[in-house]
């Protein structure tokens, strides 16, 4: 399971899961291997199956979903699957997908196949988190992303804050948003830093992240890197002098943007996971509305010394309003350390 699951991890097949499969033959040897490329391409199990042809009877396949049972834009895995005489699948999480949700796993085991369900189910999930969040809840998974330095500031008094942290800090960065299908910044860090939103890797070849604005009443700069993009800019209603190539949608709401409709609307367009990189007043926006999956925090080795800007606007009014946190990696890069946190029920 864990070669299918590093088959699967850096694949772009969103809005559809990071799937990878292994046929074994029965006597034990890899005979295939596939990860799934994207809608309309063949799943990874119907892929490596049809590769493993006859070696596959009697076999073992390892796949780290549920095989779907529906016809969508191909053929169901569980038909591939029983058709090639494999014995014994060794398979990750139930596919949230509620065309899947256990038919799957039911089908192949009327048919008689050997099923071991939820094999390291929790690495299959870290592999690919924002597709089971927007499975389960209809809106893509949020990742906030904030550099900040020791003493926790992300901007110094005159707004400046590039840079933080390291080019070791900023490269892993990078990696973040080439694993993501969008990144959001508020109106606040167009601004104030111009940002392409872009993934500047070395020998990058993978599909680029949506740019997503979040943007309330006052004008955006009437040029900015990021509109070469073709962003989503988001904004309480649409404007006559809005920029050139960029597609606005209104979510009116009494605060601003209407934070849930444009969650909803961002999965409509099949993004699945999106990396917020704005400044504090869209942080505690995002935190007010509940839409705060997981928080990854770039601390930089030095000391601001003094109040610049927190990492979330407004106050901190009491003790009993601090948000619990899950700790669930520890990372270093250069002199800075990355802290990855998932929300206590997410
Ligand atoms: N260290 C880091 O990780 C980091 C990251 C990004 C930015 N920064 C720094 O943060 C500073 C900018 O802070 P910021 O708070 O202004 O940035 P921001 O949060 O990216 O942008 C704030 C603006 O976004 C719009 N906005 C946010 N939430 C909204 C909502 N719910 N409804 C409607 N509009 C909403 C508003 O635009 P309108 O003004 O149009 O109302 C608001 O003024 C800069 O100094 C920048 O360098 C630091």
């Amino acid at each position: 399971m864990t070669d299918a699951v590093a088959l699967a991890t850096d694949t772009h097949p969103h809005p559809n899961p990071r799937v990878g499969a292994i046929v074994l033959s029965a006597d034990g040897q890899l005979v295939a291997q596939h990860a799934h490329a994207g809608p309309g391409a063949p799943h990874a199990e119907a892929a490596a199956l049809a590769d493993a042809g006859d070696r596959a009877r009697g076999g073992t396949l390892i796949v780290t979903l549920e095989p779907c049972s529906h016809r969508g834009h191909t053929a169901p895995c569980v038909d591939a699957i029983v058709s090639a005489g494999v014995a014994r699948v060794l398979a990750g999480p139930v596919d949230p997908d509620p065309r899947v949700a256990g038919r799957g796993f039911a089908a192949l085991e009327a048919a008689g196949v050997a099923v071991e369900r939820d094999v390291d189910g929790g690495t299959v999930a870290a592999m690919d988190p924002g597709y089971f969040i927007h499975r389960a809840t209809a809106r893509p998974m949020f990742t906030i992303k904030i550099a900040m330095t020791l003493d926790g500031q992300v901007a110094a008094l005159d707004g400046t804050s590039q840079w933080l942290t390291s080019a070791e800090a900023r490269l892993d960065a990078h990696r973040l948003r080439a694993s993501v299908d969008g990144v959001m910044v508020g109106a606040g860090t167009v601004r104030a830093d111009d940002p392409l939103l872009s993934v500047r890797l070395p020998n990058y070849a993978g599909p680029q992240p949506m740019p997503l604005l979040i943007a309330g009443r006052n004008p955006l700069p009437k040029t900015a890197r990021v509109y070469e993009r073709g962003p989503i800019i988001y904004r309480p209603e649409v404007h006559g002098d809005e920029p050139q190539d960029a597609e606005v949608v209104a979510a009116w709401s009494p605060n601003g943007v209407d934070l849930t409709a444009m969650a909803k609307d961002i999965a409509s367009r099949g993004m699945l996971h999106v990396l917020v990189e704005g400044g504090p007043t869209l942080a505690r926006s995002m935190l007010e509305a509940n839409l705060v999956d997981e928080l990854v925090v770039y601390v930089g080795a030095s000391l601001a010394g003094g109040g610049g800007a927190a990492p979330f606007a407004g106050g901190f009014e009491s003790i009993s309003a601090a948000t619990e946190m899950a700790l669930i990696d520890v990372a270093r890069f250069g002199p800075d350390v990355r802290l990855t946190y998932r929300t206590e029920d997410g």
